[in-house]
């Protein structure tokens, strides 16, 4: 670990830090009802997603049923459009990216069989290119997370087969770096929330074989700083929220016990805020439900005791996936 890496301090605390659960339940069960209006109202345009991160941290923490599960269904019915994906709020655009946050939604509730799922494999299957890569929706933008996307959405409802996979795979393997990490496109530089979905995309089709697990491992664990927090690429601040995207992709290739747990855990317990609830990116940062549900993810990951156990691939609890009639491949 380079001794010039930027970094953060994290506050002095008498004492081990504890997870603040039943403040962060309040955080996420209040959120957009309170007092942050505004804050509500701007992120309208991944409100679908958002819901998926509030109602799997709630999950996780044992607390699924603070929120109303048949106005989040309707809600999220009302998102699905005719071609069959969805967008992230009504009359919004369908996406990848909040198609599969809505059956993530959708399998939390095990309540698959309320939308039309047929429609949704087949706008999933017609994003794919003739090169393996997926379009995120009409517009035709390439990412390696909407390959992600693809698969993790055709797994939850039983139809990998829909996609071409040995294609998929292919471009997967097509943004691979020398460093053993991958990119959004070919040629781009490693970014660890890529390879979180490269690595998921590629353990969701049961063809992890094609990593090379020692130098990625490496990569991702050299991620973690001296205050204990990880970052996404070289030369970037620690962010709770790569205590998810670097912890899942070295579950998924068995290297977790590479980084320092003890300092990651103190670090994401030090970016709880102790009056309001919720977790920062940082020490001191404003809280939000993404970085909330990233740090509740990652301490399951590290064994918290009072955290349901998370699945790596999927981001969602274990038990919600075991419910599921047609099991997606898991590691
Ligand atoms: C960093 O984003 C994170 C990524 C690129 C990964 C995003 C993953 C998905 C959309 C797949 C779905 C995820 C789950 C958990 C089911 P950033 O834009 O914050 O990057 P930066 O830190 O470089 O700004
Ligand atoms: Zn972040």
């Amino acid at each position: 670990m380079g001794t010039q890496e930027k970094d953060v301090k994290v506050p002095d605390h008498e004492g081990r830090r504890c997870l603040l659960a039943d403040k962060h339940i309040d955080f996420i069960a209040t959120y957009g009802k309170t007092n942050n209006e505004y804050e509500y109202y701007i992120t309208e345009y991944l409100r679908m997603s958002g819901v998926y991160w509030g109602l799997t941290a709630l999950d996780l923490l044992n607390n699924l049923d603070r929120m109303d599960r048949q106005e989040v269904l309707e809600f999220v019915k009302s998102c699905q459009h005719p071609c069959g994906g969805f967008g992230a709020a009504p009359r919004h655009d369908p996406h990848l990216l909040y198609t599969l946050s809505a059956i993530q939604i959708l399998t939390l509730y095990d309540a698959l069989e309320e939308v039309d799922t047929a429609t949704c494999v087949r706008f999933v299957k017609e994003l794919q290119q003739p090169d393996g890569s997926f379009f995120g929706d009409k517009w035709g933008e390439v990412d390696t997370r909407f390959s992600f996307c693809a698969v993790a959405c055709l797994s939850l409802l039983g139809q990998l087969h829909a996609a071409n996979i040995d294609k998929a795979i292919e471009f997967i393997l097509s943004c691979m770096n020398f460093d053993g990490g991958f990119g959004s496109q070919p040629g781009s530089e490693s970014h660890a929330g890529q390879i979180y979905c490269c690595v998921g995309a590629l353990a969701v089709v049961g063809a992890l074989y094609h990593v090379d697990v020692d130098t990625l491992g490496w990569w991702l664990c050299e991620r973690q700083l001296p205050s204990g927090g990880l970052n996404g690429r070289p030369e970037k601040l620690p962010d709770v929220c790569y205590s998810w995207w670097v912890l899942a992709s070295l579950k998924m290739i068995d290297r977790i016990h590479w980084i320092d747990k003890d300092k990651l855990i103190a670090f994401i317990l030090a970016c709880q805020d102790e009056e309001t609830g919720g977790i920062a990116d940082r020490p001191g940062d404003m809280v939000d439900p993404f970085h909330t549900l990233f740090g509740i993810a990652g301490l399951s990951l590290l064994g918290h005791e009072s955290i349901k156990k998370v699945n790596p691939v999927f981001c969602m609890p274990e038990t919600s996936l075991t419910k599921l009639k047609v099991k997606p491949i898991l590691l």
